[in-house]
């Protein structure tokens, strides 16, 4: 509920601004010619509730989210079809929702409605991105698995956002974002490194640090074009609580060459 809260409701607004915001700026700038972005094919591998995806394509562009968890993926489809913030002329036709996403928040409580309010689902029609007449669409699976076969059609821009560590091995990650783009295309990241298969019993985790990553960029033929660190990121936070934790994230974006250096 609190992921639907990020991806979907008036209270994840700040945070999207922070997550998606600056990943959605570098899009605009680097392809400003709106007529043109229908054109341009982005790939998000793990978008969670699909947000990122759907603004991304309502800036215009082709974009495509891919995901594995059953969880995210029931919850992005019956939002992305069937759920809108248009009014409804009665209560029961309404395809809008309240939810209760820090009713299970006990701890670190100012007041006790704060624990109880509610938040609509969703803020926005996601319907709309329908009139942009952009290629929109999401893939179910291991990404890994979705997108190695060469055979792929290759990518313009390939945008990961709080992903890359969720990753056993990141260079794999890597590895495959660099078989997906064309040469020229971008890879665009924002997150941290959490490693979630880290501390986890029988599971392979390599966590490297972000200089240990980055200095293997060029062995996948990335060139740093933009470099952001410490950006303050929050996930899946409730704003009204005692307790603030939050990432210093990383932002980079990569332009992919056809070189690749040895390492
Ligand atoms: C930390 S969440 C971030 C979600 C979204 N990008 C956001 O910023 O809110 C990572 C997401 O990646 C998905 N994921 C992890 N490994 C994946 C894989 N191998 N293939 C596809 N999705 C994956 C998870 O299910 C989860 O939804």
């Amino acid at each position: 509920l609190r992921t639907v809260a990020r991806d979907w409701t008036c209270e994840g607004e700040s945070e999207r601004a922070q997550c998606y915001g600056p990943i959605l700026d570098a899009l605009e700038r680097y392809f400003p010619d709106v007529e043109k972005r229908k054109s341009i094919h982005v790939l998000n591998p793990g978008c969670g509730l699909g947000r990122l995806p759907w603004e991304i394509a309502m800036r215009g562009f082709s974009c495509q989210g891919n995901e594995f968890s059953y969880f995210m993926l029931l919850v992005s489809h019956y939002i992305l079809n069937y759920a809108s913030n248009v009014p409804s002329a009665s209560e029961e036709e309404s395809k809008q929702h309240k939810i209760f996403p820090f009713i299970h928040q006990t701890t670190n409580v100012f007041k006790a409605s704060d624990q109880i309010r509610s938040c609509s689902v969703p803020d926005v029609n996601p319907n709309d991105v329908a009139l942009k007449d952009v290629d929109f669409s999401m893939t179910a699976g291991d990404w890994l698995e979705v997108y190695r076969d060469p055979e792929q059609p290759k990518r313009d821009v390939v945008v990961t956002c709080f992903f890359i560590d969720t990753a056993k091995n990141v260079l794999e990650f890597l590895e495959v974002i660099s078989l997906i783009l064309k040469d020229g295309g971008l890879w665009i990241n924002l997150g941290p490194l959490l490693y979630h298969y880290a501390d986890m019993e029988n599971e392979l985790s390599i966590e490297l640090a972000y200089d240990e990553i980055k200095r293997l960029f060029p062995h996948f033929g990335f060139d740093i074009l933009e470099e952001k660190s410490a950006l303050e990121c929050n996930y899946t936070w409730n704003k009204e609580s005692m307790l603030k934790m939050a990432y210093k994230c990383v932002f980079s974006v990569c332009r992919k060459t056809s070189k690749k250096e040895e390492c």
